[in-house]
């Protein structure tokens, strides 16, 4: 398994591309399901995960064209051939679950192993079944597969989601667009991915009014055809790197940055000390010789603070002058970036669902171990800030979601590296 080093004390200087967003990505590529055309997508980012979902949809019987190295890829489901998810795939990539909406909408069977839990929490997909159950597909679980058959096909429901979840408003969103009559989403997700998804249903055929607010209504059509659709900028990755630059100092381009899709981190960030310009390319963004002041900071669903930013915040909150909150409100276990910080010297009290971090001057480097995709990125940003050499290990996580992070920080000044422990 691979190792990234990064040595501290470097600002970091210059401009480096954000790519297309990973959530948006995975879940277009399921959309493909739903059309017999191709369904080309751009801006497609280069990551594991991606490739991992190509692997699923090809299983099925869908056949994907890479172009542009990889950067553009074509989906064609107009042979699939099975309907059954099989475990293996969907417990290593959650998101393969949402194939399980556009089966069902197309075809009215499917079978989709349940994705189980991961590092973060339990992961559960009630909702999800609980909406389709609505929309008339009959549900039932066996043998740890979702097993969802509607013989005569799905018809339009009202349906209100006790709680926001991106995935299932996705998978129901996607199930809608083919079911007879209208489909009513309250308490809907309002992420820019999911909004996303819906423009590129849109372009399919689909008729959806409200993507984008907690209420979406989906009007059934007969079918949907091909189209071509960019994916949007990766608004974790600009987070990230936004943060990145407020750990080491300096000053950063992002380029394809857009302030709207992280308007909460933004506001964050500027009360602690850091400037956020809207340039012609993208997103400035700088720190200066002065600490960062502590912000409190509580994860909440779009648009409110993007808990897959959380542990990068705290790796900054971390070399604040003074003492921060932050509160995790969507995910039950999404503190394990906390005892390898602090191992780093962070001081870090978790109560439940709080973490209070107390800021140090300085942090010291330190072999650190990746649990999952968000934690591994708050190590490395902490170790951009700490004195000595920081080893985090274990970094396949990062690959699923960053593109060549040691390249984009490299480029940027840091002094990092990626060893192969073999
Ligand atoms: C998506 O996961 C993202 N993944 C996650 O990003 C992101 O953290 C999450 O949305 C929240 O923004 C993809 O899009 C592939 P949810 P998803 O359904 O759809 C509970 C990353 O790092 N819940 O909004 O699975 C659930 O357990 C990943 O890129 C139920 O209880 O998230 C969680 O506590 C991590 N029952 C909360 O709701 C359900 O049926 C939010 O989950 C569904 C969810």
């Amino acid at each position: 398994m691979d190792s990234i080093i990064v040595r501290g004390g470097n600002p970091l200087s210059g401009r480096i591309p954000i790519a297309g967003a990973k959530n948006t990505c995975l879940k277009l590529m399921c959309a493909a399901l739903l059309t017999d055309e191709p369904l080309t997508l751009t801006n497609v980012p280069l990551l594991s995960d991606v490739a991992t979902l190509a692997l699923l949809l090809q299983s099925l019987g869908c056949e994907i064209a890479c172009m542009q190295d990889g950067r553009a890829m074509v989906l064609s489901a107009s042979e699939i051939v099975d309907r059954k998810a099989h475990y293996d795939i969907v417990r290593k990539l959650r998101a393969s679950f949402n194939v399980l909406g556009p089966l069902v909408g197309r075809y009215g069977e499917a079978e989709v192993s349940l994705p189980g839990g991961c590092a973060i929490g339990a992961r559960k997909v009630d909702l999800h079944l609980t909406a389709l159950e609505k929309m008339g597909a009959a549900i039932c679980l066996k043998d740890g597969y979702v097993h969802a058959n509607a013989p005569n096909g799905l018809r339009g429901a009202e349906i209100e989601f006790p709680a926001v979840s991106v995935g299932a408003t996705e998978n129901a969103m996607c199930a809608a667009t083919l079911a007879k009559g209208t489909t009513v989403l309250r308490n809907a997700a309002r992420e820019p991915d999911t909004k996303a998804l819906a423009d590129c249903l849109i372009g399919m055929g689909a008729r959806i009014m409200g993507a984008g607010t907690s209420t979406i209504t989906i009007e059934g059509v007969e079918r949907l055809n091909g189209t071509t659709h960019r994916v949007i900028p990766d608004r974790i990755e600009l987070g990230t790197y936004m943060i990145a630059a407020g750990v080491a100092g300096g000053e950063v381009e992002l380029l394809d940055g857009r302030r709207g899709l992280v308007e909460a981190l933004s506001s964050s960030m500027e009360r602690a000390g850091v400037e956020i310009t809207e340039t012609e390319h993208g997103l400035k963004v700088r720190r200066d010789e002065a600490r960062v002041r502590p912000v409190n900071v509580r994860t909440e669903p779009f648009p409110g603070f993007p808990t897959d930013l959380q542990a990068q915040m705290m790796a900054l909150m971390c070399i604040a002058d003074g003492t921060s909150t932050l509160e995790e409100t969507i995910f039950e276990n999404r503190f394990m970036h906390a005892p390898e910080l602090i191992r780093m010297g962070a001081r870090i009290d978790v109560h439940g669902g709080r973490a209070t971090v107390t800021g140090v001057e300085r942090l010291k480097g330190a072999p650190v171990m990746a649990t999952d995709l968000r934690a591994s990125i708050s190590l490395i940003l902490a170790g951009l800030a700490a004195e000595g050499k920081t080893v985090v290990s274990r970094v396949y996580h990062l690959d699923r979601g960053y593109e060549h992070v040691e390249e984009k920080l490299g480029s940027l000044g840091a002094k990092i590296e990626r060893v192969s422990d073999k």
